[in-house]
């Protein structure tokens, strides 16, 4: 089928190029125009693995193509997506300019029936206003074309976005016209083979569903938090705890991980824009300002740890950080909790040493140069000199270090842990001071 995406962010970029692998032609387009020279050149702005390959062999064989160009790509669509940013707004809602935009855009230039899909996290009713915006500028130049909008949300994660997208557990649809959905349904028909993973439902259903997943997944891990920092204090280790839960196959093991809070660009803005959303209708979600109140806390939680250990003086110390990406097999640095661990060392005095296997020019394109942040080669390196170990990203090359040869690089012999990596009676063998998220040892 022909397609056009707009938006060629991490949703768009990856979307494009898994509906070409699947035999469609793609046309993204995006307003950034060195972007698109880049993607052009086949050079991927983001850290995805798997993507690259995707983008340069569809790229070269005519099925992805990239431009800046809205008429001729609305001109080609049978099915138009809109993958644009929907970055909060001040009070925390998402703010729909970017979306609305390329609504517009759209109407200036639609010719004939045309499915507009939704595919960026819009709040529930966005799909109304993005016909609106359509249809006015429809009728501003006069002219009459069916059309219908769509709300088809991803459900990708960073780092497996490939896979995610060529093996969806579920294609969720939200539409009110059946040749919408039919169109739809052919489109991911090779998305499908084994079974039937389409969930068709109203529109404002698909627009809701999106949040929810995302909120029921922020919740466990805050309230896996709370019960974390509950064991610290009664002297529980909740990784046993969490292993005895997740057994029974109604909790499940699946993020049930305590930690240094969720980051990323889609849990805290989605969990913050449902808030405001029920807010808006005159509800009180109690339970979502409470899951996002929790993670604030959490993500300060290794800096209470290291603040207490050197006696509320971190002034002249430095720490070695291993981790900066909000969680691994990314080279995000949105709303990581290594940020606010960072800032919070720097504000006390404190020097870091960090090193990420990929987040360093991230790192540095959001700090600049600064005598308090030294970015390092290895994580070795980032030991050099350092009072201490903080670990806040799970990268697997962290799971199984040389703890003699940290306990001999570290002025202080002691790990603060904010993701569980190890036993603390294995750290601890090794002459080490261990303080894991929960594990029954507080400062
Ligand atoms: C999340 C959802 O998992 C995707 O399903 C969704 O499509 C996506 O948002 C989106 O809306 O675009 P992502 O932000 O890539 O995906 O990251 P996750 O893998 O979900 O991790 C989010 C954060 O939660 C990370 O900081 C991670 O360290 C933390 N986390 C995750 C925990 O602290 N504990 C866990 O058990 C799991």
């Amino acid at each position: 089928m022909k397609v056009t995406i707009f938006g060629t962010g991490y949703v768009g970029l990856v979307t494009g190029a898994c509906l070409a692998e699947m035999g469609n032609h793609v046309v993204c387009v995006d307003i950034d125009e060195s972007k698109v020279e880049r993607l052009k050149r086949g050079e991927i702005p983001i850290f995805e693995p798997g993507l690259e390959p995707i983008v340069r062999r569809n790229h070269a064989n005519g099925q992805l193509e990239f431009t800046t160009e809205a008429s001729a790509a609305v001109a080609h669509a049978q099915i138009i997506f809109i993958a644009v940013g929907t970055p909060p707004d001040e009070d925390g809602s998402a703010d729909l300019k970017y979306v609305l935009g390329v609504a517009q855009s759209i109407g200036r230039h639609l010719d004939r029936y045309t499915v507009i899909v939704n595919k960026s996290t819009v709040p529930v009713g966005t799909a109304d206003r993005v016909h609106k915006a359509v249809a006015s500028e429809l009728s501003a130049r006069g002219a009459q074309v069916e059309f219908d909008v769509v709300s088809n949300p991803e459900f990708l994660k960073e780092g497996d976005a490939v896979e995610d997208c060529l093996r969806p557990d579920r294609l969720v649809i939200g539409s009110s016209s059946e040749r919408a959905t039919g169109m739809l349904r052919k489109l991911y028909a090779p998305f499908n083979r084994n079974h039937d993973r389409t969930v068709v439902m109203d529109v404002r259903s698909a627009e809701l569903t999106k949040y929810a997943a995302n909120a029921m997944l922020a919740t466990k891990i805050s309230f896996m938090n709370e019960i974390a920092n509950i064991a610290e204090l009664v002297g529980a280790d909740i990784e046993l705890v969490r292993q005895g839960i997740g057994s029974d196959p109604r909790i499940g093991y699946h993020f049930i991980y305590p930690g240094a809070g969720y980051g990323g660009s889609c849990f805290p803005k989605d969990v913050q824009a449902l808030e405001r959303t029920a807010r808006g209708v005159g509800y009180p979600a109690r339970l979502l300002g409470a899951v996002e109140a929790v993670n604030h806390d959490q993500k300060t939680k290794l800096f209470d740890f290291i603040s207490h250990y050197f006696n509320g003086d971190v002034r002249g110390r430095t720490i070695a950080l291993w981790g900066l990406a909000f969680k691994p097999n990314t080279d995000d640095m949105r709303e990581a909790s290594s940020r606010r661990l960072m800032e919070a060392l720097w504000e006390a005095g404190a020097t870091v040493r960090a090193y990420d296997p990929q987040a360093r020019h991230e790192t540095h394109r959001v700090y600049g140069d600064r005598n308090d942040l030294v970015l390092c080669d290895s994580a070795y390196q980032a030991l050099d000199g350092a009072d201490a170990l903080a670990i806040i990203t799970e990268w697997k090359a962290f799971r199984s270090p040389d703890f003699a040869r940290i306990r001999a690089a570290l002025k202080e012999p002691v790990i603060f842990d904010g993701r569980n990596l190890y036993e603390p009676a294995v750290v601890e063998e090794a002459g080490l001071a261990y303080y894991g998220i929960g594990r029954g040892r507080s400062v």
